[in-house]
C-alpha cells in the first residue's frame, strides 16, 4: 500500500483529492494546504485524512511514501525539491518548475535518490489524445505537417504564471507527444492587459525539424471557451474538440501537389474531399489515469511517459517562448545540446 499526501488543496487539488481517496493500491493520509480557509474544508470532506497547514510538517510527520504537489507554478520546485531529499516520489502538478535549470535538479535530485518524479500533463493521459497518437504512429494521417490549437476561455486569470505557461503547457505537451520530436525553434508574440509584465493573449509558433510546426493560440480573456487542436497530417486531418461528446473527427481530405518542375503549366494541385467520422473511443478521467499511473510506475519502478525528462521539455519551450514573448515575438533557438536525453523522448513517444 502507497501511502499518498497531496499538497495544495485550492481549484485542481481537491480533483487529485478525490481521485486517490479511492485509487486501489493507495492510501490517502494527508492533505496540506497553507490556507486555514482550506484546511477547514479538507478537514470536513476527508476527516479520516490528517491535515497540515505547512509542508515541513507533513513531512516530518513520517505519514506518506509520495506526495503530490498541487500548488501554484512558484512554488513546484522547492516543495519537490524538499519531498525528494526527504525520500518521497513526487508527482508534481504542470509545469514542472518556472526554468529549465530547476527541472534539471530536480531530475538529477530523482535519480540520486532512485525516486519516481513525475509531472502532471494530464492530457497524456487522456483517451483522446493517446488515440491520435496511435493514427499518428500507425501512419493513418500519414506524414503530419502541422498541428493547431486554441485554448481559449474568459478565466480564470492567474497572477504567478502568465497564459502560456497556465495554458499553453498542455498544448505544447500533447504535440511534443503527437509529433515524437521537440522544436528546434519557437517564437511568441502576446500582449499583456490586466497585468504589466504577465501575458494575457498569446501565440506560439514552434518549429520542428523536416518543416512541421505547431501553433498555439491561447487566452484567458475570451468570450468563449474553446479547447480545439487540429493535426494536419498529408492523407488525413483530425480534429479533437475537448468540449465535443464525440471528441475526434477525422477528415479524410488532402491536397496533392505534382513534383516542382519549375513550368507553371505543370503545377495542377488536386483538392481530395472525403468523408469524415468519429473513431470509437474508450473514455475514461484523465487525471484518474494520471495518479493511477503515478502510483503503477513507484509500485513497478518504471520510468513514466511523464517524467522529469517530459517535463524539462516542455519547460524548455516556454522557457524559449517566454524570452521571446520578452524580444517581442523574436525567433528563439532551442538548444539541441541535449543529446541522450532527447533519444529518451522520442523513443518513449513512439
Ligand atoms: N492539469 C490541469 O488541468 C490543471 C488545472 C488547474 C490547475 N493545474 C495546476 O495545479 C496547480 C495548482 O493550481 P490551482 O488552480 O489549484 O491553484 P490555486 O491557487 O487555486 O490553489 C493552490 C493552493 O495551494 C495552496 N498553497 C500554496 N502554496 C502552498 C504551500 N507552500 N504549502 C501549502 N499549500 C500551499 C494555496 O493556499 C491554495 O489553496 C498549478 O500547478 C496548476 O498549473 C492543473
Amino acid at each position: 500500500m502507497i501511502r499518498v499526501g497531496i499538497v495544495g488543496f485550492g481549484y485542481w487539488g481537491p480533483n487529485i483529492v478525490r481521485c486517490f481517496s479511492d485509487l486501489p493500491g493507495t492510501k490517502l493520509t494527508a492533505v496540506c494546504d497553507k490556507s486555514l480557509d482550506r484546511l477547514k474544508q479538507i478537514k470536513e470532506r476527508y476527516p479520516v485524512v490528517q491535515a497540515f497547514d505547512d509542508f515541513d510538517q507533513l513531512l516530518a510527520a513520517d505519514l506518506i511514501d509520495a506526495v503530490v504537489i498541487a500548488t501554484p507554478t512558484a512554488s513546484h520546485f522547492a516543495l519537490a525539491q524538499k519531498a525528494l531529499e526527504r525520500g518521497l516520489h513526487v508527482m508534481v502538478e504542470k509545469p514542472l518548475a518556472e526554468t529549465t535549470e530547476q527541472c534539471r535538479d530536480l531530475i538529477m535530485l530523482a535519480e540520486a535518490k532512485n525516486r519516481t518524479l513525475f509531472v502532471g500533463h494530464v492530457f497524456l493521459h487522456s483517451s483522446p489524445v493517446i488515440k491520435l497518437r496511435e493514427m499518428v504512429a500507425e501512419g493513418e494521417l500519414g506524414r503530419i505537417n502541422y498541428i493547431s490549437s486554441r485554448r481559449l476561455n474568459l478565466g480564470p486569470v492567474r497572477r504567478d504564471v502568465n497564459a502560456l505557461f497556465d495554458l499553453a503547457t498542455h498544448d505544447i505537451s500533447m504535440m511534443l507527444y503527437l509529433l515524437g520530436d521537440r522544436p528546434i525553434r519557437v517564437s511568441c508574440s502576446g500582449i499583456d492587459l490586466l497585468q504589466p509584465g504577465n501575458h494575457d493573449v498569446c501565440n506560439l509558433t514552434m518549429h520542428f525539424p523536416e518543416n512541421r510546426m505547431g501553433m498555439i493560440h491561447v487566452s484567458w480573456i475570451d468570450p468563449r471557451k474553446e479547447r480545439v487542436l487540429t493535426v494536419v497530417g498529408d492523407r488525413k486531418m483530425a480534429v479533437y474538440d475537448d468540449l465535443e461528446q464525440e471528441k475526434i473527427k477525422i477528415y479524410d481530405k488532402g491536397i496533392v501537389a505534382p513534383p516542382a518542375t519549375g513550368d507553371f503549366a505543370d503545377f495542377q494541385i488536386s483538392y481530395r474531399y472525403g468523408g469524415s467520422y468519429s473513431p470509437f473511443i474508450n473514455e475514461r478521467e484523465p487525471l484518474k489515469a494520471e495518479c493511477a499511473d503515478f502510483i503503477r510506475c513507484i509500485a513497478d519502478n518504471k520510468i513514466p511517459l511523464t517524467d522529469g525528462e517530459n517535463g524539462l521539455a516542455v519547460v524548455e519551450v516556454l522557457e524559449a517562448a517566454n524570452q521571446s514573448l520578452r524580444e517581442h515575438g523574436a525567433p528563439i533557438a532551442i538548444d539541441s545540446e541535449r543529446g541522450a536525453n532527447d533519444a529518451t523522448l522520442l523513443k518513449r513517444a513512439r
